[in-house]
């Protein structure tokens, strides 16, 4: 009898092991009371949900173990799928997952904000499918859904999506999962977006964590002179967890991913979580780690849409592989254990309204749950159904991700992200140029000029 109780002992061990990720103040702690920072690789090999494949997962989360990650990103998942052998395998390797609960025709759009009944049932979805994972670090409710002023006043949406997410795990019983978002990082948006997202009274509308797309730090840069040093103006007194949900810029190829030493160093990692590297899989945008074999013309037989494999044995593309897995086993974060924190940075104020930079009226209520049984915050009664149109997205990035490939569309929201990134940093505090956007974008996802 014993020895079969220890061999399930064992299998649960195995299977069920990995302690949990919960937020206390500004820092994530593992249920063990340990500090955990994020060493993470944004991983999308296929568009709708690169969490179905068992054996690719096994074999990508296995040598992602020997790159020292902790932490996977994945963009979209389809809530119908079986998960369970992707999530075991990460789960084994030690390895957690953060998921961004919205798809191409459920995310949040600033043109036309709403947060309606389809998009609160979609992502209510990916929430049953995934809160039983122990392995589960997060979820994202949006991701870049904010890139201009203009497109501020969508961020009453995004809280409202969060207080409903938030309510939904809470009613359902599931484990305290945290809830947040990534940011673009759009150098006129900060730091308000950062405090709206996590200001106020209502504990369940604000976010459980913040972060950031940045690629500000290309080839031999500095804290002081990449940028950082600003970025970590910002956060010093934030209440919750903060760290980049996507870094590694390729501009000066090899990468070297001396970022990491400055993000986990003394000046940041009092303040910082960690960041997540994009991307796994090598692609057209040239930000691989690892690839599955040699690119192949995409108008061969079988070949993938961009000429890109998207499955079988990784290897690494050199040297950013090896120099990424240096970095991350030379870091030494300060750290503390949980017993040993108190949290003292309370919510920050709501930033107030300024025209054509932040138009959000920090007093006004939220838009209401759209199915009326989450709590509302403030007097509004209305649906959060404001906006009825059917439209999709006018974005270039977007119009094409909704036919074509994520990976595609993350490529060119990020290359949007460096771009708007750079632009900022050269010292434009206006907003991009559209046409100029739009043609990056256009160029980013592989299309011919249009004119
Ligand atoms: C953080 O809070 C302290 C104390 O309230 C204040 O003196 C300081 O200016 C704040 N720093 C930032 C960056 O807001
Ligand atoms: C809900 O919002 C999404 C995203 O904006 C939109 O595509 C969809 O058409 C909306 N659905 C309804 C029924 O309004």
């Amino acid at each position: 009898m014993l020895p079969a109780v220890l061999i399930f002992s064992t299998l649960l061990t195995l299977v069920f092991g990995i302690p949990t990720i919960s937020v206390k103040g500004s820092k994530f702690f593992t249920s063990d009371g340990n500090q955990f920072f994020v060493k993470g690789i944004a991983y999308q090999l296929v568009p709708e949900d690169p969490l179905i494949d068992g054996t690719q997962c096994t074999a990508d989360a296995n040598l992602m173990k020997t790159l020292g990650t902790n932490a996977i990103r994945v963009y979209h998942v389809d809530p119908t799928a079986n998960h369970t052998p992707c999530m075991n395998a990460f789960s084994a390797a030690g390895i957690y997952v953060f998921i961004d609960l919205d798809t191409f025709t459920t995310a949040i759009n600033q043109d036309k904000p709403e947060w309606n009944e389809t998009q609160l049932q979609a992502f209510e979805k990916v929430m049953d499918a995934f809160h039983s994972f122990d392995n589960v670090a997060g979820f994202f409710i949006g991701n870049e859904v904010i890139t201009t002023g203009a497109g501020s006043p969508a961020a009453p949406y995004v809280k409202a999506a969060t207080r409903d997410l938030k309510s939904y795990r809470d009613s359902k019983g599931y484990r305290n999962i945290p809830v947040g978002y990534s940011a673009a990082d759009i150098a006129s948006l900060r730091p308000m977006l950062q405090n709206y997202l996590a200001c106020g009274s209502d504990a369940e509308a604000a976010i459980d964590f913040f972060s950031l797309n940045a690629y500000e730090w290309c080839g031999a840069s500095t804290y002081q002179t990449s940028g950082y040093a600003g970025l970590n103006s910002y956060v010093q007194n934030y209440s919750i967890p903060i760290f980049f949900s996507e870094t590694g810029c390729n501009t000066a190829p090899p990468r070297t991913f001396t970022d990491q030493a400055a993000i986990f160093g003394p000046e940041m990692s009092p303040y910082w979580s960690g960041s997540i590297i994009y991307e796994w899989i090598q692609e057209n945008n040239a930000y691989g780690l690892i690839s599955y074999g040699a690119h192949v013309d995409p108008s061969s037989p079988n070949a993938p849409p961009d000429g890109w494999p998207r499955s079988g044995t990784p290897q690494p593309v050199q040297p950013d592989f090896d120099n990424l897995k240096s970095q991350w086993a030379a870091v030494k974060p300060s750290s503390v254990s949980a017993s040993a924190y108190t949290p003292s940075n309370s919510a920050p104020a709501c930033p107030a309204s300024t025209a054509g930079t932040w138009v959000v009226d920090a007093n006004a209520a939220l838009p209401g749950a759209p199915n009326g049984a989450a709590k509302a915050t403030g007097t509004s009664a209305t649906s959060g159904s404001s906006a009825s149109s059917t439209a999709k997205s006018s974005s270039a990035s977007r119009t094409t991700a909704s036919t074509g490939s994520i990976s595609v569309f993350a490529m060119a929201s990020t290359t949007t992200a460096a771009v708007v990134a750079t632009t900022t940093s050269l010292g434009s505090r206006t907003f991009m140029p559209m046409a100029l956007l739009l043609t990056v974008c256009w160029l980013a996802i592989g299309g011919t000029m249009p004119f």
